[in-house]
């Protein structure tokens, strides 16, 4: 079992019967979703899946999970994600499979959230990772402008055919080549005030619980 399975199954666990649970996005977050698929068809386990994505969206309709959208929900009681990068204080980036602003409000809404990664995601600060900054197309060339005037090292992510990548909400990706993130509030302030960028991939005092797969030590978690 590769670590990344190891800590989708482990994240399983925290689910109980008549929660509504946020079901995260991408290749970690994919072993837990099959994971509570295999509960809801083995054990009857009963709940209600809230999904960051349309990819898992149409995992989680495969595995039989019953679905609501986060606006027919008073509130979320557990989301279980995936993280690019988590800090030694806990602070998270997200956003590499290009669904942060569904992880975002779903994350927002919950009572408790638990990141799932591999032990290469712990790191001491964050940046080495491309922040990702989710834009509005129009005037996204300008925002491109801004950013490099501030020295962020900005770049629209493209798909194979050389086009802008369109997320579920048809916005385009920015990707912020930054090295070394010293100041993630500031940074995370300065972006929620500039027009056309709809939301970032800073996750920050969010996380209730991370679930870390190591290759020496097996699962650890941290409450
Ligand atoms: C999706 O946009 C992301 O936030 C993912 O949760 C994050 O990139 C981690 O993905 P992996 O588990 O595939 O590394």
């Amino acid at each position: 079992m590769n670590l990344k399975q190891m800590v989708g199954i482990e994240a399983a666990k925290y689910v109980k019967d008549g929660m509504t649970v946020g079901l995260g996005t991408g290749s970690t977050a994919y072993f837990m979703v099959e994971e509570i698929g295999r509960r809801v068809k083995e054990e009857n386990l009963n709940i209600v899946g809230v999904t960051t994505s349309k990819a898992t969206e149409k995992q989680a309709l495969s595995l039989g999970i019953p679905l609501k959208s986060i606006d027919e929900v008073d509130f979320v009681d557990l989301t279980i994600d995936g993280a690019d990068e988590i800090s030694e204080d806990y602070q998270g980036t997200k956003g590499g499979g290009a669904a942060l602003l569904f992880e975002k409000i779903v994350a927002t809404y919950s009572k408790e959230v638990i990141w799932i990664v591999d032990e290469s995601k712990m790191v001491k600060h964050l940046g080495a990772f491309p922040l990702p900054v989710e834009v509005i197309p129009y005037g996204s060339d300008q925002l491109l402008r801004k950013f490099t005037a501030k020295e962020l090292n900005p770049k629209i992510r493209l798909t194979e055919d050389g086009n802008p990548l369109l997320t579920d909400s048809k916005n385009y990706i920015i990707d912020l080549y930054l090295e070394d993130i010293s100041a993630p509030q500031e940074l995370a302030v300065w972006l929620d005030h500039q027009v056309g960028v709809v939301e970032h991939g800073l996750f920050l005092d969010m996380v209730t619980r991370v679930i870390i797969g190591t290759s020496t030590e097996g699962v650890k978690t941290i409450n």
